[in-house]
């Protein structure tokens, strides 16, 4: 590279870094792995070490990467400044550090060693041994006064406990939100239809920049504390200061250990690179510390951090491969998916050929081509995901890849909606994957539960014999019997099975319709609400979104689903092959008999539902069924096509003749 390549590439990286910062501190939406924003800056610092006339105090190697957010909250001066922590991934870098502190500071000391919370930091200020500030990061010089959001936090001590604190001093630590509080608040927010957050990190930075603090509160953040700060500490020793803290009624991790040299420190790093994964929230690495803080002032600080303290930071499996095309998937919603696939490589025990790159925008942060090395890495999905690419290596042949604009399965121009990331293709009742994937989901065992799977819907689909779920109850056997694969006793096994989903419980139906966010609760939640298909059907927006947990997207999605005359059709045509669209597993004991000692007779046919549901209702709320009027009959239930001898000797007798309606206020009021 010549000194002007260089200068570009420094220029791009302070950029780069900046941006990811932006998106990490500020949006807590990180958009690549630590590893490779780790990479990325340590290239910048070797940069700007090898060549000084380039490097300037403006760049992001010079501050720490700040949290402010403008206007929200009330910035305050920090008394000390708030620092990073150098970082490094290997053990040869560890004996670096432990060899520099040796050549400034001599052979006499300790560390402590604690682990790395992956949280946002926070600084908490106690006068005469009361709670009265909590200060973010920030920029590090300030920080945003989070103070009201902080006081919702359980573990922190609004009074310290004993009198052997200092008068005015701060304690810093991380706020973090253990794994059960973060699944619990993504479950919610996925049936809200509300962006789920990446991880514990970004829900718990977050939601401590929430405005509304009882929105904070509830979501349950915890607060550990790892650094004491004030004039007039206990001790000299950092590690025997924070065990006064945890006296004092802070929560300081029990897992901190002081230890005589480095080798004890590779045996916690050791120990924990394992044990990491039974604690009940996140850690990112281990930090290390010297233990004595007379020699800790001795080592001094940098600008960014301080030089007696680093982190180790673990790595994320992760492997190096080279991306040779992208693929487009599409989803049942319509929705696109890039997926590169990989030269095969073998990652965390298996052989890795594709990997998902999310949405365009994914690609265009990474700047990714086609024959790039890139960086694979597992997550929490089955596919892995593509998190970086290896700009050293780029190739001449690498090739920009250019997003699709057309379907690739029906040709169908790609529409993306305001707000959201992905792509979709909306010809939603003639693209085949949308088509199968519609059935598919319908099918699936916590939908209608009907036995065959993906592979027999592409099957009945490819055949021309159906087209959308409902057409599934209007298969014939000889039809069926014509499809390879499928013999006497297969293609009685499948209809069987489509007969038998005729009962499936209402909420199942509900979530096997496939209404975009109304996933396996939402669904329950609507049964409870809607006992039957016209009750949902007739629902309107106010309504939906004014039911607990359910909120405006779902509610709106819910009401599109169902102004949609294809979307009605289907419902009509499932509820003419005997559907059961309607609740009707409500508890027995539970029920209130509001029919108690009524005798009722059925005639006719029915709107909503058959003769036989209704008659099973009737009984369920404590009523009798007769089959003739009589004088000791309460109503006549008449449907349409009411045999006239039987109305007219009703209204001889006095009987009330009620409508489907009535009596399905009747049970209901
Ligand atoms: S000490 C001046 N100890 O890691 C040193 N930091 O990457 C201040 N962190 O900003 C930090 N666990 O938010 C320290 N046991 C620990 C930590 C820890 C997590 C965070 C902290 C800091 C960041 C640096």
């Amino acid at each position: 590279m010549n000194k002007n390549d260089i200068k570009k590439r420094i220029e791009f990286l302070k950029r780069k870094i900046q941006e990811l910062n932006h998106y990490y501190y500020i949006e807590n939406k990180p958009q690549i792995s630590d590893f490779e924003y780790d990479l990325l800056v340590n290239e910048l610092e070797t940069l700007e070490k090898r060549f000084p006339e380039f490097a300037s105090i403006d760049s992001p190697t010079q501050k720490v990467g700040s949290d402010l957010q403008k206007g929200n909250f009330r910035q305050v001066n920090h008394k000390y400044p708030m620092l990073s922590l150098g970082n490094t991934y290997s053990f040869e870098e560890l004996k670096e550090f432990d060899a520099r502190i040796k050549k400034n500071i001599g052979i006499d000391f300790k560390y402590t060693v604690e682990l790395k919370l992956d949280g946002t930091s926070i600084s908490l200020r106690y006068l005469k041994g009361v709670f009265v500030q909590a200060v973010t990061r920030g920029d590090g010089v300030k920080g945003d006064d989070v103070t009201e959001n902080v006081k919702t936090i359980k573990s922190i001590p609004e009074k310290l406990s004993g009198n052997a604190y200092p008068d005015d001093f701060e304690m810093r630590g991380e706020i973090i939100m253990p794994h059960n509080v973060f699944e619990r608040l993504n479950k919610e927010r996925e049936r809200k239809g509300e962006q789920s957050f990446a991880n514990p990190r970004n829900a718990a930075a977050g939601s401590l920049k929430l405005i509304d603090s009882s929105e904070v509160m509830k979501r349950q953040l915890d607060c550990y504390l790892y650094y004491m700060l004030g004039d007039n500490l206990p001790g000299n020793s950092h590690f025997d200061n924070l065990n006064k803290a945890r006296e004092w009624g802070f929560k300081v991790p029990e897992q901190i250990k002081r230890v005589d040299n480095i080798e004890d420190v590779f045996e916690y790093i050791n120990y924990w690179e394992v044990e990491r994964h039974n604690l009940d929230y996140d850690i990112d690495g281990i930090v290390i510390k010297v233990d004595d803080l007379q020699l800790q002032e001795k080592l001094g600080l940098t600008s960014k951090s301080p030089r007696w303290a680093i982190a180790y930071k673990f790595k994320a499996e992760q492997v190096e491969t080279v991306l040779l095309s992208v693929d487009y998937q599409v989803g049942r919603t319509g929705a696109i998916t890039p997926v590169g696939n990989l030269k095969p490589v073998q990652l965390a025990g298996t052989r890795v050929k594709r990997a998902s790159l999310h949405n365009a925008d994914q690609i265009k942060l990474l700047d990714l081509r086609i024959n790039d090395y890139v960086f694979i890495e597992k997550g929490g999905e089955i596919i892995p995901k593509i998190v970086g690419v290896n700009l050293d290596k780029r190739p001449f042949n690498a090739e920009k890849i250019k997003f699709i604009d057309k379907c690739p399965e029906c040709d169908t121009l790609l529409i993306r909606k305001e707000g959201e990331a992905k792509h979709f293709c909306p010809n939603e009742w003639a693209c085949p994957p949308q088509i199968i994937g519609k059935i598919s989901h319908f099918i699936s065992r916590k939908a209608m539960n009907i036995k065959g799977g993906e592979a027999t819907v592409r099957q009945l689909f490819n055949a021309g014999l159906i087209n959308t779920f409902a057409d599934l109850y209007y298969l014939r056997k000889e039809d069926v019997l014509k499809l390879d694969r499928f013999a006497e006793k297969s293609a009685d096994n499948l209809l069987a099975s489509i007969e038998q989903s005729k009962n499936t419980p209402w909420e199942r139906i509900i979530y096997g319709l496939g209404i975009r966010y109304v996933g396996e609760t939402v669904a329950k939640i609507i049964a409870k609400h809607y006992k039957s298909i016209d009750d949902l059907v007739n629902a309107n927006y106010e309504e939906l979104a004014g039911i607990d947990e359910v909120g405006e997207v779902i509610a709106k999605s819910i009401v599109e689903y169902f102004s949609d005359e294809k979307n009605i059709r289907n419902i009509e045509l499932l509820k003419n092959a005997g559907v059961k669209m309607f609740n009707d597993n409500i508890d027995e004991q539970t029920v209130e008999k509001k029919l108690n000692g009524l005798k009722i007779v059925i005639s006719g046919s029915f709107e909503q539902f058959s003769r036989e549901e209704l008659k099973k209702m009737i009984e369920k709320y404590g009523g009798k069924n007769q089959s003739s009027v009589s004088r000791s009959t309460n109503y006549l239930l008449a449907g349409n096509k009411t045999g006239p001898s039987k109305l007219a000797k009703a209204e001889k007798l006095g009987v009330r003749i009620i409508s489907e309606s009535d009596f399905i206020k009747l049970i209901k009021d």
